[in-house]
């Protein structure tokens, strides 16, 4: 018996029941089968079984985390390129469920196939294995094109071959480039990226129209990710860096902790209140709780189209000095900093309009950027240990 038809006659069970000790009334009727209606939908959810690719990752990690306490059955791949077997453990802890993992690198196509052949009971897939160091994307093009467009390229085509209709990509706000107007929609012109890294982001979602349009059977989501930090305030689960961290808060919560002598402030010269740049940092669980609602979106088919786009950010831009204020504030300590020259490529603001988000989704941020460098902070403590 299908858990489909056993669920109902759950439901068809506690309705007599219900139905028997309540009077009968039209407005008993219409609530009580909403109520159902709901449950059961939720309760179907339930139980499907997501493949998260760089679920070992930063954003992977905490996806995973929100999924599973939803309910959700996680099948993890990570080539551990950028994280380690201990962030398995750390998802454990958190949820008491170990997530099935495969160590897989999706560059190695025979294994792809492989995989999918093995796990045909897929729902959804959420992508976001990838090289993400933009300095590095200058440097080595080739490995960029290589690990984040093959690997998206093969595990669309499984999608396609086992008929896997759920897609949610991981995409970045570097895609609006120097914007023209803020807070930025999502109906702003893409620009010329400014990075292979850029580039594989916007080629990406070019790849993902692109097969939406040719196989209607695939339906995604590519979320447009402004500036994740934090960490899980659990602290069992956070930011691993390769080496010297490029973005500014491992940065600075590695010179807080005596790793880095002194954090660069890269200008103190845009055009802005105190001079230096503005960034729309959103705490990594708010992030990840967007992937479970755009997920959920795409199994109800309540998609307006098969390939939607949104901004994920919190609408409120916070300069750097800001940034470096409002962690001494929450953390009560003093940070080692300078004021050095400006890092090519660096745009002066970008902030999300999150209104789509908001309205289609039904999804906003809810922690502050307070909660995240508190929880940064936990985390490379923790890490020290
Ligand atoms: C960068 C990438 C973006 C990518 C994201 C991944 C660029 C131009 N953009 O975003 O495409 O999706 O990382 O997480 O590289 N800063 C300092 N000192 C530091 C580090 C950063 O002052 O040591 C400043 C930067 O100049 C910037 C802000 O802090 O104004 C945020 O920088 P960062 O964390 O690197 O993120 P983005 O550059 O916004």
């Amino acid at each position: 018996m299908s858990h489909t038809l056993i669920l109902s006659l759950f439901l068809h069970f506690i309705k007599s029941v219900f139905m028997l000790k309540l009077p009968y009334s039209f407005l008993n009727v219409v609530i009580f089968n909403y109520f159902c209606y709901h449950l059961k939908k939720q309760l179907l959810l339930m139980g499907a079984k997501i493949l998260v690719t760089g679920g070992l990752g930063f954003i992977g990690s905490h996806t995973v985390v929100e999924l599973q306490q939803k309910g959700y059955d996680v099948v993890i791949i990570d080539n551990l390129s950028n994280s380690t077997l201990d962030v398995l453990d750390g998802i454990t802890k958190i949820t008491g469920i170990r997530p099935e993992f495969h160590q897989i690198d999706l560059r190695d196509k025979p294994k792809v196939i492989q995989f999918f052949k093995s796990h045909p009971d897929l729902q959804g897939v959420i992508h976001f294995a990838a090289s993400k160091a933009v300095g590095e994307s200058l440097e080595k093009p080739l490995l960029y094109y290589e690990n984040n467009i093959n690997t998206l390229v093969y595990i669309l085509q499984q999608m396609q071959a086992h008929q896997i209709p759920n897609f949610i990509f991981s995409s970045s706000c570097t895609v609006y480039g120097e914007p023209d107007k803020l807070p930025i929609t999502e109906d702003e012109p893409v620009k010329p990226a400014l990075s292979p890294y850029g580039n594989t982001k916007q080629i990406g979602e070019e790849i993902i129209r692109d097969t939406t349009r040719a196989y209607p059977e695939i339906k995604a989501i590519a979320l447009r990710y402004f500036n994740p930090i934090g960490a899980h305030p659990s602290a069992h689960i956070g930011e691993l860096p390769n080496g010297v961290p490029q973005n500014l808060i491992p940065f600075v919560t590695q010179t807080a902790i005596g790793i880095r002598e002194q954090l660069s402030v890269f200008g103190d010269d845009y055009p802005t209140e105190d001079g230096t740049a503005i960034r729309d940092y959103i705490h990594v669980v708010d992030l990840a709780q967007s992937h479970v609602v755009a997920m959920e979106r795409l199994l109800q088919n309540k998609n307006k189209s098969n390939y939607e786009v949104f901004n994920i950010g919190t609408g409120r831009g916070s300069s750097v000095m800001e940034i470096i204020k409002a962690f001494e504030k929450v953390n009560k300590l003093k940070l080692n900093y300078k004021i050095v020259d400006r890092r090519p490529g660096d745009v002066t603001a970008v902030w999300a309009d999150t209104g789509l988000a908001a309205k289609e989704l039904g999804w906003q941020s809810k922690l502050t950027m307070e909660d995240a460098l508190r929880d940064a902070w936990k985390w490379q403590q923790k890490l020290e240990k």
